[in-house]
């Protein structure tokens, strides 16, 4: 791997998440579709990888800023943005980045879809995020988290070894709900979904699907 501070250059993840995100099943689209329902005005989304989500926007949506880093994986975004239901436009880099150098015009929403267990710092990101949120505004989150059992002890070994090398610094083992919260979120509506069958054997077992808000006294 091969990083700058405002992209990053993982080639075996960026070849491995071209094809899943265009392989992906039932299940993940429903779970995507689920995440954006509902979601107005103007939209920031961290880390869009391929592009996927921008085809699920409702058309409630007037514009989408998404920010990706990979740079194997903006290019696929941009076209996806060109086909998109709703305006989309892709900014090339980090969120850290895109933090620092934004003129602070507050976002109805922030969409983050498993992208929080890759980001270095997400306690300070998602602080970051929720005073860019305009007082009521949302963050929708579509996360993988941490187990516990085997499967949690599994998910430590994987973090700290292979896993985040290979898969562009994606962390399995995170408590990505403590951290939203952390942050000042108000989490009104979440669920676990296993990922995967049981059986199958991957440090990533159970997504998170929920809304968190920023409170409008805040
Ligand atoms: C597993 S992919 C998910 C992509 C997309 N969010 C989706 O739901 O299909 C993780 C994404 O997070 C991006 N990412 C990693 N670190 C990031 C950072 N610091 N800022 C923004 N995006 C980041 C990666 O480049 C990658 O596109």
């Amino acid at each position: 791997m091969t990083e700058s501070s405002d992209t990053t250059d993982n080639p075996f993840f960026a070849r491995l998440w071209t094809f899943l995100s265009s392989h992906e099943t039932e299940e993940i689209q429903r779970l995507r579709t689920e995440n954006l329902a509902g979601l107005s005005g103007r939209v920031l989304e961290v880390g869009a990888g391929t592009g996927t989500n921008f085809a699920y926007y409702p058309a409630t949506v007037t514009e989408v800023v998404a920010v990706e880093p990979e740079r194997r994986l903006e290019p696929h975004a941009r076209a996806a943005a060109e086909k998109a239901p709703v305006p989309v436009t892709v900014s090339a880099g980090t969120v850290e980045k895109y933090l620092g150098g934004t003129d602070g015009e507050p976002f109805d929403a922030v969409v983050c879809s498993l992208v929080l267990c890759s980001i270095e710092d997400p306690d300070t990101v998602l602080r970051q995020l929720f005073s860019l949120l305009r007082p009521g505004g949302e963050l929708r989150f579509l996360e993988h988290v941490g187990s516990g059992g085997f499967r949690g002890r599994l998910q430590k070994v994987a973090d700290a070894t292979v896993w985040p090398r290979m898969m562009g610094n994606c962390h399995t083992h995170r408590d990505t709900k403590a951290s939203i919260v952390g942050a000042g979120f108000e989490v009104d509506r979440s669920r676990n979904e296993p990922a995967l069958p049981a059986w199958f054997p991957t440090p990533v077992a159970e997504y998170t699907i929920g809304r968190a808000t920023k409170p409008v006294a805040s």
